[in-house]
């Protein structure tokens, strides 16, 4: 009854912003992204009678509060599949500083997802465990797979799930995580999700995102660096038009969130293949082809108010293991 996953967390090219049904976290548009290698988390579980109550650690602090309310009833689905009433223990490891918009809800709702139906003896197809892990965090449902990913948003829970695009090894690209912020962020992505539909930007986010997933994929498909980065920059531009306009307004990007970007543009003028897109988060994502990797790395170190980079590869599947967490 005791297992252990490793998940990437995952960069969005194509956003999901906003909810058709936030219980079911159901989007309103497809999404596209790509699974890190280097960005992810560990987690255990074990259901036992032992345990008392649910008991959820993560990065060593007890769970409390929403956040708790949030795992416990993505553990009582767990526990309805399997139809058993044991409460479980969780404990998880990340990589990257988690709630600071690097998708840290999405690696650890894969990997709890993989982690789970393993301890339960439960086994279902691949897109069955995309919509169950999308239950957990929307964004999870692309991390149960490696490499590139397309969410088709469906309408209902049953049709709401992830698919394989391309594997890791289609395309080479990397993804330079420049951390400007290891500050847990002020409002979730779950209240940001809600708060979407009262920004005056959200219909004009809406109306570009069918178009947007269209050429995205075709740029994967094609490996066409330049468009992709072009939709992942204007899909940034436009989450965050959406939640510094909504209400509550949430304003995430702190000044070296700009300096990272203008750095971004400069090079750009210079000739070099590199792109930005954020999530919902101050820290930045710098997409370039792995001989630019390094010396930009260096480069995006050296902007004030950088604290550091990860730089990632195109990730694999969630994989079980056997050393535990406890
Ligand atoms: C901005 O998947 O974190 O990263 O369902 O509340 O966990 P919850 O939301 P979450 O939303 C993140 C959205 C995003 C864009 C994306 O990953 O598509």
């Amino acid at each position: 009854m005791k297992a252990t996953a490793i998940a990437g967390s995952n960069v969005a090219f194509v956003k999901y912003w906003g909810c058709l049904d936030p219980e079911l976290n159901l989007p309103l548009n497809n999404s596209l992204s790509l699974t890190l290698d280097q960005a992810h988390s560990i987690v255990t579980v074990e259901f036992s009678p032992h345990v008392g109550e649910d008991r959820i650690e993560l990065e060593g602090v007890a769970v409390m509060g929403a956040p708790r309310e949030r795992m416990v009833r993505f553990l009582d689905h767990l526990r309805r599949l399997a139809r058993v009433t044991d409460p479980a223990r969780v404990v998880s490891r990340t990589s990257f500083p988690v709630a600071t918009g690097l998708a840290s809800s999405a690696s650890l709702y894969a990997a709890l997802t993989i982690a789970g139906l393993a301890a339960l003896g439960l086994s279902y197809d691949e897109r069955t465990v995309s919509t169950i892990a999308r239950l957990g965090s929307g964004s999870a449902a692309r991390s149960v797979y490696g490499g590139w990913v397309e969410w088709v948003a469906g309408g209902r829970h049953e049709d709401s799930y992830a698919y394989p695009l391309a594997p890791r090894d289609w395309w080479p690209l990397e993804d330079i995580i420049v951390i400007v912020s290891e500050e847990p962020k002020e409002a979730s992505s779950a209240a940001g999700h809600r708060a979407a539909a009262s920004s005056p930007c959200f219909a004009g986010r809406l109306a570009r995102a069918g178009e947007h997933v269209a050429l995205a994929r075709t740029a994967i498909l094609t490996r066409d660096l330049a468009l992709l980065g072009r939709i992942a920059e204007e899909e940034a531009l436009l989450l965050h038009a959406v939640t510094m306009t909504g209400e509550p307004p949430l304003l995430y990007w702190r000044p070296a969130t700009v300096a990272v970007i203008r750095q971004v543009l400069a090079w750009r003028r210079e000739g070099v293949p590199v792109y930005y897109t954020l999530d919902a988060g101050p820290n930045v994502h710098v997409l370039t082809p792995p001989e630019h990797a390094a010396r930009l790395a260096t480069g995006l170190c050296a902007i004030p108010g950088v604290i550091h980079t990860m730089v990632c590869q195109p990730g694999g599947p969630p994989q079980l293991g056997d050393v535990h967490n406890f």
